[in-house]
């Protein structure tokens, strides 16, 4: 029989500050990127409360870390997962809520001394961000075996250090094997990290799916040489051509339409100087689209862009595919599951897809998955601003637990 529970933000926004405290930057935001330090010590913390609240911890050979309570019979856990490590100027919020939900939902079962029918784990998963090491969502796409492990392990940063190295030098390359849990379901509490459901004034997102997404890195090579001297006919400016492609992504992005979006987030030039011709670019391009074909037709228009001005130009450039995952639908009878119990708890609710990547897309294959949203204040996110009010976050508690019960039941 399913209790009356009623979790409280309290606790979990407690815990949510003690974690942002570790690589804390200017403007109340965090700075851990996957398998640095401050990853480590937000790893430690994080484990610690899992054996506090009696959790059985298992660390996998990526590195995931998962906390199991035992349920009334064997078999596969409801998994709640999310992750802890942050882009460089990332908020507070993103990823860690659906970790610490997933505690603050365990400590809650505790405190009433339920026992689940079924298992309930509490996961985070390395690598989510995918700004150090690409790509993104590494350490869950190894855990449903969408991402090899020694191809995950052997992934270099830009200064050369593997995941491999890494994980061994934060203490985190664990013992249990990858590839093997299939959970009952799988859950994920997340913020929006964008500005619909604020400005419907809905209180909790019902997430239908995640838009496809699309990373490539282009490297750039042209010829240095003097800004005063060179007359333009004569340059192969690598700073140009990242220029141009720029452009061309934002054209692309408003000609294609629709849920096109597109970013280039790195332009990096060589030798960087006031008065020399950049004779070398590294840029990265973000396309995503909620529709595989039209995510094509944006990777095609871009490819055929770059082709054509290179030549023109007369620079090389080679292209290298960081990340590339098709859209993903959830389970429609978790979506419809979320759902009801949003009106039933009296929460204000859309559906709406992801724009960003989640954990939960790699699940999605594998098991019945679904994810709540919560709002993100201003639409902001991956900055210090991110904010999502305590009774909001209150909310996407309170539908995450009743969920979570009835799918252990
Ligand atoms: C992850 O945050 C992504 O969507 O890039
Ligand atoms: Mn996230
Ligand atoms: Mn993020």
């Amino acid at each position: 029989m399913k209790p009356n529970l009623r979790a409280s933000s309290d606790r979990l926004l407690r815990r949510i500050e003690q974690l942002a405290a570790i690589g804390s930057i200017d403007g109340g935001g965090v700075c851990r990127l996957a398998l640095t330090e401050e990853d480590r010590l937000a790893r430690d913390l994080v484990t610690r409360w899992m054996t506090e609240l009696g959790l059985v911890v298992s660390i996998d050979e990526i590195g995931n870390v998962v906390g199991t309570r035992l349920g009334v019979v064997d078999g596969p856990p409801v998994m709640i997962g999310s992750h802890i490590d942050s882009v460089a100027t990332g908020g507070r919020y993103d990823g860690t809520l659906g970790v610490l939900a997933g505690l603050e939902l365990v400590e809650t079962l505790n405190e009433a001394n339920f026992q689940t029918q079924h298992a309930l784990a509490v996961a985070f998963f390395t690598n989510e961000e995918g700004v150090r090491f690409a790509p993104d969502m590494m350490g869950s796409a190894v855990h449903q075996g969408s991402l090899g492990l020694n191809e995950a392990l052997a992934t270099k940063d830009e200064k050369d250090a593997s995941v491999g190295e890494e994980l061994k030098r934060i203490g985190y390359a664990g013992d249990d094997a990858v590839a093997t849990v299939t959970p009952r379901a799988f859950l994920e509490l997340h913020v929006e990290q964008g500005p619909i459901l604020e400005k419907a004034g809905t209180t909790i997102g019902i997430v239908t799916g995640v838009q496809g997404i699309s990373w490539t890195e282009y490297r750039v090579t042209g010829t240095s040489n003097h800004a005063g001297t060179t007359p333009m006919g004569l340059r192969h400016d690598a700073g140009f051509v990242a220029a141009a492609i720029t452009t061309e992504a934002r054209h692309l992005a408003d000609q294609l339409g629709g849920d096109q979006v597109a970013t280039v987030g790195v332009t990096e030039l060589r030798p960087n100087l006031v008065n020399v011709i950049a004779n070398h670019a590294r840029i990265t391009v973000d396309l995503r689209n909620t529709t595989e074909d039209r995510l094509q037709q944006a990777e095609a228009r871009m490819t055929q862009y770059i082709a054509k001005l290179a030549t023109i130009e007369g620079v090389e450039v080679a292209s290298r595919s960081l990340a590339r995952f098709c859209p993903v639908e959830f389970d429609p009878d978790v979506v419809n599951l979320i759902e009801t119990t949003t009106n039933e708890c009296g929460y204000a609710c859309q559906r709406l897809p992801s724009g960003a990547g989640h954990d939960a897309q790699m699940f999605a294959p594998n098991c019945p998955t679904g994810m709540i949203f919560v709002p993100s204040q201003g639409g902001i996110s991956h900055n210090v601003k991110e904010f999502t009010a305590a009774a909001e976050i209150d909310a996407g508690l309170d539908v995450l637990t009743q969920v979570v019960l009835q799918l252990t039941e």
